[in-house]
């Protein structure tokens, strides 16, 4: 049986929230040196609709950050590859992410960040899945609540795929339905 993926969050409700988003970003960080930090690969996508809408001035840098691999679970093991380059000591900083899942991505580059000494570091994530005993978050900007399921489209992807889909679908994958998709032991 093929995957098969059914609507959640469609486009229309993605550009309203995005649009509420900004606004608080812009009330908060006001007269700050902003820098929007985007993990890639997954929140380029939303980072793009976000920062359109953001009408005070901000520098645009990325981080990458992988836990993923082709898999639908975290691997639990967070690889870094921020830019060693980053210049983000004494700045306003937004960690823009699509989606917080285990929270260990976030929480593993909010660490790594945090030695560089921002004046303040605030996360923002499209959507924050909610998954039985993670650690809990501090998300400033969040875009949308979700139970704990496999999610693709706006720029999320399963094994690369479907990150071109302009709203967010639940991925139902055959082996999912019969149970056989258990976190790693
Ligand atoms: P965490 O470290 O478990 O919070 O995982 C966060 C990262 O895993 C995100 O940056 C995404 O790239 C990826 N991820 C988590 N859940 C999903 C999902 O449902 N679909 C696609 N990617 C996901
Ligand atoms: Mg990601």
């Amino acid at each position: 049986m093929a995957d098969r993926l059914e609507p959640l969050i469609s486009a229309a409700q993605i550009r309203r929230r995005i649009a509420e988003l900004a606004q608080q970003i812009e009330s908060d960080h006001g007269g700050a040196l902003l820098t929007l930090l985007v993990v890639l690969k997954g929140a380029c996508v939303f980072a793009a609709d976000l920062m359109r809408q953001i009408e005070i001035p901000f520098v645009l840098d990325f981080v990458r950050a992988s836990s993923y691999r082709n898999a639908t679970r975290s691997s639990g093991a967070v690889e870094l590859d921020s830019d060693a380059r980053l210049d983000i000591t004494g700045r306003h900083v937004i960690l823009i992410e699509d989606i917080v899942d285990t929270g260990l991505t976030i929480t593993a580059l909010a660490e790594a960040l945090g030695r560089l000494e921002p004046a303040r570091l605030d996360v923002c994530a499209l959507v924050h899945k909610h998954v039985a005993g993670a650690r809990p978050l501090d998300i400033r900007y969040k875009g949308f609540d979700i139970p704990d399921e496999f999610v693709v489209g706006y720029g999320m992807d399963h094994a690369e795929r479907f990150r071109n889909l302009p709203g967010i679908h639940r991925l139902i994958q055959p082996r999912v339905e019969h149970g056989a998709n258990q976190p790693p032991v």
